[in-house]
């Protein structure tokens, strides 16, 4: 390995990139250069315009969640849908806590897969991708994401990134030339190895191929001369690393998957491609008759936003990296799991704190995907359901563990029960009474230690005080779900069942007619302790649906500035109850109206 360094350190990288922070560059992990050598940097730090500002060194370490790079040959579905959902939600959820947060996501545009859709459309690969990867764009505000980067493998930063990368990587021995023989499957931008593959027949035409067991999509023979990456020099570091985190990846049965496979399956990792065949990429930057393998090239978009390579000693972690989770669908686990953690290895460079790999939404119980034609546009989606309703009906009935299935009913479905029942029929219950003056009851049962032995009506006391203390419980049992198990979907349940237990406890009781048969301390205390439950799930259910949840918190009259992780604490603000936004009339003033009748 040692004679490949010496032997390639002659044909390194020309870029002025590259030769610039070479000749300063001190390794974050070894240190090797001096401090001294840093200033060189300055010059060709990346202007971050469009970036959150910078952290100072001392500052601790912003979150940092990314969703998956798409593929833009394709038009998005509601399955990309999901990884940007799930990603916002997760970093909206750290900001409601107080922390600095940044979300990436972007599109990966070069490749095989990509070349071929544009030639198909006989449209130049850069302006094909230009416009595809607005769609994405157009998608993440479309869904009210609240991403700081939106990274586009064809952005000049992210190659230069990768041209360095590769540059260390040789450096350090881990890239080597070599015939390579084997299975390539375009639509999956992946090698497969013998064992991996399978005949099949096409069910339409009767014609066999041959496909991919894992993905049942096709592969093609593939004889060429290119670059390898030592992936088999890190098989024990990986193992040993996996061993020490059992929690990497969620769900747990993945991971058993992950490492099963590195034992079993690890051989080294083509690289790169003949130009003559794949010349839409980033080109290896010693060798222009070789492009670098679109999945390096990819995984790389992480730590360009980071700000790879200008970590300087101090501020490696400024912009976030290592990620505190990527987000990404159970078909890219190995991708994510095994070569990237390799590749980061390879240069002694943090790896990501956790994966989240999510199910699959299923169209008549297959994989929702292009190539099969069983996609929602989400667009259409998010016009027809409302850009809130989406979100939460991704976050509700969406899988980790599980794939889920898609039907316009379960929409309605959810809407009904969980936000105009629930949600909605919380919040119109305890504002909207001509029984009871809403303010006066914030006033006056705030801070007052709940007397039930004082109520005549004993029987009600068990559901109060149960209600009481699941509220009091709520934030904390959140914050358990979104942080330790990775599980939105469960997060939000735990909110909404505290919004059913509520409900219930107002049918049950009925404090209205309370009111009329003069047990109005008793009423009060209900209708408090249903406010708050309302108030804070409202407070909760922010990072879900940022809207909805902002104008429900508007008709609680809820301060703007009560509004955080903190204030989500039972008993915490005395000072809602008068809205600040005019409540209207009838059903369609309603904060979750009813649905439309189809035409
Ligand atoms: N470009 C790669 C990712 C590179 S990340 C360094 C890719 N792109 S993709 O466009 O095919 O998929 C993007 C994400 O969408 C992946 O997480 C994938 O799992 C997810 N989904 C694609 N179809 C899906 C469903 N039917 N359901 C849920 N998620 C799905 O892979």
């Amino acid at each position: 390995m040692q004679g490949f360094l010496t032997a390639s350190a002659a044909k390194l990288p020309r870029s002025p990139l590259y030769t610039a922070i070479r000749a300063g560059w001190v390794c974050s992990s070894c240190k090797r250069h001096g401090a001294s050598r840093l200033p060189a940097l300055s010059s060709y730090q990346r202007s971050f315009s469009s970036s959150p500002a910078r952290t100072t060194a001392a500052a601790p370490k912003p979150y940092y969640v990314t969703t998956p790079i798409f593929y833009v040959n394709a038009a998005p579905h509601v399955g990309h849908l999901y990884s940007m959902v799930m990603a916002d939600v997760f970093k909206r959820w750290e900001v409601l806590k107080g922390r600095q947060a940044y979300l990436c996501t972007g599109t990966d545009e070069h490749g095989m897969k990509v070349q071929r859709a544009a030639e198909l459309q006989e449209v130049p690969p850069k302006i094909f991708c230009d416009s595809n990867a607005e769609t994405f764009m157009d998608l993440a505000q479309k869904v009210n994401m609240s991403n700081d980067y939106f990274v586009r493998t064809t952005d000049p930063d992210h190659r230069e990134a990768v041209e360095f990368f590769w540059g260390r990587l040789r450096e350090r021995g881990y890239i080597y030339e070599s015939k390579h023989e084997g299975w390539y499957c375009v639509s999956d931008e992946a090698f497969y190895p013998e064992n991996m593959v399978e005949k099949r027949v096409d069910s339409m035409t009767g014609k066999p191929f041959i496909a991919s067991i894992e993905t049942g999509n096709e592969v093609e023979w593939t004889e060429e001369r290119n670059y390898h990456f030592r992936m088999t020099d890190l098989k024990d570091r990986l193992l040993q690393f996996y061993k020490e985190n059992p929690q990497w990846v969620v769900p747990a049965t993945r991971m058993a998957d992950v490492v099963s496979w590195v034992q079993n399956n690890l051989e080294d990792l083509s690289v790169s491609r003949p130009a003559s065949r794949l010349s839409w990429g980033i080109p290896v930057p010693d060798d222009p008759s070789q492009t670098i393998y679109v999945w390096v090239d990819a995984l790389i978009n992480y730590i360009t936003k980071a700000g790879y390579p200008m970590w300087t000693p101090g501020s490696e972690n400024a912009l976030g990296w290592p990620a505190d989770v990527h987000i990404i669908g159970k078909d890219i686990v190995r991708f994510h799991c095994v070569y990237w953690p390799a590749l980061l290895l390879a240069l002694d460079l943090p790896l990501p704190k956790r994966i989240l790999s999510h199910g699959h939404w299923l169209m008549n119980s297959r994989k929702m995907s292009k190539s099969i034609g069983n996609v929602v546009n989400p667009f259409f989606a998010i016009d027809r359901w409302g850009v809130d309703t989406m979100r939460y009906f991704m976050i509700y009935n969406g899988g980790v563990s599980q794939d889920s299935d898609y039907d316009n009913s379960f929409i309605v479905d959810r809407y009904k029960k969980g936000l105009q029942g629930g949600l909605g029929g919380l919040l119109n219950r305890v504002t909207r009474s001509k029984a009871w003056n809403f303010r006066s009851i914030i006033e006056q049962a705030h801070g007052q230690v709940l007397k039930p032995a004082d109520w005549k009506l004993q029987h009600m006391q068990a559901e109060i005080t149960e209600l009481r203390r699941a509220t009091e419980c709520l934030s904390q049992n959140t914050a358990d779900f979104f942080e330790n198990e990775l599980n939105p979907g469960r997060a939000l349940k735990e909110i909404m069942e505290v919004v059913f237990q509520a409900n219930r406890l107002l049918q049950h009781t009925e404090p209205w007619n309370l009111v009329k048969q003069g047990e109005v301390e008793a009423a009060h205390q209900i209708i408090y302790h249903a406010a708050e439950s309302c108030r804070i799930a409202g407070i909760l259910l922010q990072p879900f649906m940022p809207e909805k949840s902002g104008r429900l918190l508007d008709r609680l009259g809820v301060d703007q500035g009560q509004r955080t992780f903190d204030h989500a604490r039972f008993g915490s603000d005395s000072t809602y109850g008068v809205s600040t936004v005019p409540l209207g009339e009838g059903a369609q003033s309603s904060l979750f109206p009813p649905i439309p009748a189809e035409n």
